[in-house]
């Protein structure tokens, strides 16, 4: 074998190696990496979903201009956060620095249903907030911080 040849063979194996390394990334998703991972994931999303909560209650308490594309921005970030919810709660992230209730591992079935309830209420205030109707659009804020309040009661210690 030429020179040339074992050096594009070596190449070629690094590329499959990293080439594996990535596919079993994605196959494994959330799961492939730690619980404490899990754990600083989810509390990290909910975080963010607060700062964007917090700017939409803003709004319709006026202590902030009313502002559609903020809503919009708002919202379909919320819309984004809820989707990957369910990737944050990982067997073996019931322990360690989390205030999560036991149930969300106990009963998977009653919290993949509430973090769906979720789901729908972000993509319904997607939906509002692309209407434009401003009357609508304050009360899906009330709406979006029910779903948020209806989850914690069950699922998340004090
Ligand atoms: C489907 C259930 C569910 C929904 C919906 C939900 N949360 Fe949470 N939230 C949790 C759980 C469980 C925890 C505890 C996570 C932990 O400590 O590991 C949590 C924790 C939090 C925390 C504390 C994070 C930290 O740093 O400890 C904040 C803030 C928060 N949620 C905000 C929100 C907001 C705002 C919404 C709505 C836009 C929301 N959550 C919707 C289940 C939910």
């Amino acid at each position: 074998m030429s020179n040339l040849s074992r050096a594009a063979r070596g190449m070629f194996t690094g590329v499959l190696a990293a080439a594996g390394i990535a596919l079993s990334a994605v196959a494994g998703h959330a799961s492939a990496q730690t619980p404490q991972q899990a754990i600083q994931f989810r509390k990290g999303a909910m975080q963010v979903q607060g700062w964007h909560v917090r700017s939409l209650v803003q709004m319709v308490k006026g202590q902030r201009p009313f502002d559609a594309a903020v809503y919009l921005r708002a919202v379909t970030m919320l819309d984004a956060l809820a989707g990957s919810t369910l990737e944050g709660f990982t067997p073996g992230s019931e322990t360690g620095e989390t205030r999560a209730a036991p149930d969300v591992f106990k009963d998977p079935a009653a919290f993949r249903a509430a973090v769906e309830r979720f789901q729908g209420e972000t993509r319904k205030a997607v939906a509002v907030a692309r209407s434009g109707d401003e009357k609508a659009m304050r009360a899906e804020v009330g709406e979006l911080v029910k779903a948020c309040d209806s989850c914690h009661e069950r699922f998340r210690t004090k």
